[in-house]
């Protein structure tokens, strides 16, 4: 689990990265380096870009929906995914009316990500088998790959064990002989339809004893006592915002607000598991910025922002 974020982090991305890349577009930024000689990626394309803990939510509705997630330090991105039976391909899409036969989890995830992850991690006489992460300004920042299984829970989950196995060694995981959590490149979380009976069966030697995929807990059951979610299954846990702040007025959590957030916020962390907050007040953006840094200062280590733009220039 990476501690929440400094501040000065965040400002610093913010500086850095509209000078160097919203300037124009990311679409702009990444024609630049198409068809020239140079390898646009990794040394380019990230060197300005500092990771800021936003999830970029619906991602796939942007035109290149993974590069431009990471082009403005989005540590974490989500697909909504469905799986029809008979059909090897697992589609993208928020709902049926929106799914198109080239828009799988290969084609917008699996292979963009394999592409970064073997630029990132070259083969040479000087590095063999690193595992640096998406971000050249923070190698060891995982991203998190949400999954909304919106189909059918088991077979849709072993299809999406099935698809991840190419980007296994670079993928965060349990092994339960070992009984340690390895942290990758890249952490796979499961939300929507995802059956946990499934994800939080011990891992056995057909797998190498490896769970490669992690459940989404919901965060306000982790003060239960006999809650089931720990890292052996879990790594992130999700609450809707109003659920715990309640309502805030211009943009200010009051200090039992605060308290309170502070709270779940630990009960998660000392069970190891992190804090997504989704549902976040979202206009006027001033307030919107104001309760954002409140957030975090909180500890929360994800914010759900549907629009990259917001995540890219939010002024803190
Ligand atoms: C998918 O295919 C359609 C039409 O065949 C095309 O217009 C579109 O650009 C393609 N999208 C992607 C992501 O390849
Ligand atoms: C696994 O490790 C945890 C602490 O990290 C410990 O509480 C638990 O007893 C261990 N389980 C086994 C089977 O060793
Ligand atoms: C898990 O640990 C065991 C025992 O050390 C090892 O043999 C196995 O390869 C590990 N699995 C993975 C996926 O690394
Ligand atoms: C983690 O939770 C599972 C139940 O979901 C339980 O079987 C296991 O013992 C727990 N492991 C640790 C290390 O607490």
């Amino acid at each position: 689990m990476t501690p929440a974020r400094s501040l000065a982090q965040i400002v610093h991305l913010l500086v850095g990265f509209s000078a160097a890349v919203w300037a124009g577009d990311v679409q702009n930024y990444l024609s630049k380096f198409e068809g020239s000689d140079q390898q646009w990626y990794p040394t380019s394309f990230t060197r300005d870009i500092v990771p800021v803990p936003g999830d970029s939510h619906n991602d796939y509705w942007r035109k290149v929906p993974l590069y431009d997630a990471i082009s403005v330090g989005c540590i974490s991105v989500e697909a909504d995914v469905w799986h029809f039976d008979g059909n090897d391909e697992l589609y993208v899409g928020h709902d049926l009316s929106s799914l198109t036969k080239n828009r799988t989890l290969n084609s917008l995830y699996i292979n963009p990500l394999l592409e970064i992850l073997h630029r990132q991690n070259p083969e040479t006489e000087f590095a063999h088998k690193t595992y640096n992460g998406v971000f050249d300004t923070d190698p060891t920042q995982t991203l998190y790959l949400y999954i909304d299984i919106k189909t059918s829970g088991v077979p849709t989950y072993n299809s999406i064990l099935t698809h991840l196995t190419p980007l296994r060694p670079y993928l965060t995981h349990y092994n339960a002989s070992t009984n340690l959590t390895h942290n990758g490149p890249l952490t796979m979380v499961l939300t929507g339809n995802t059956p946990f009976s499934e994800v939080s069966l011990p891992p056995t030697s057909s797998s190498d004893y490896a769970r490669h995929a992690f459940y989404d807990a919901p965060l306000l059951s982790l003060s239960d006592p006999d809650s089931p979610y720990n890292t052996t299954n879990s790594l992130m846990s999700t609450a809707q915002f109003s659920s715990i702040v309640g309502r805030v007025s211009a943009g200010e959590m009051s200090e039992a607000q605060k308290e309170k957030l502070r709270r779940v916020v630990k009960i998660a962390h000392d069970r190891g598991i992190g804090v997504r907050l989704w549902d976040t007040p979202s206009w006027p953006v001033r307030w919107r910025n104001k309760v954002w840094r409140g957030l975090v200062e909180c500890g929360v280590d994800l914010l759900n922002v549907d629009d990259l733009r917001a995540a890219a220039e939010v002024r803190w």
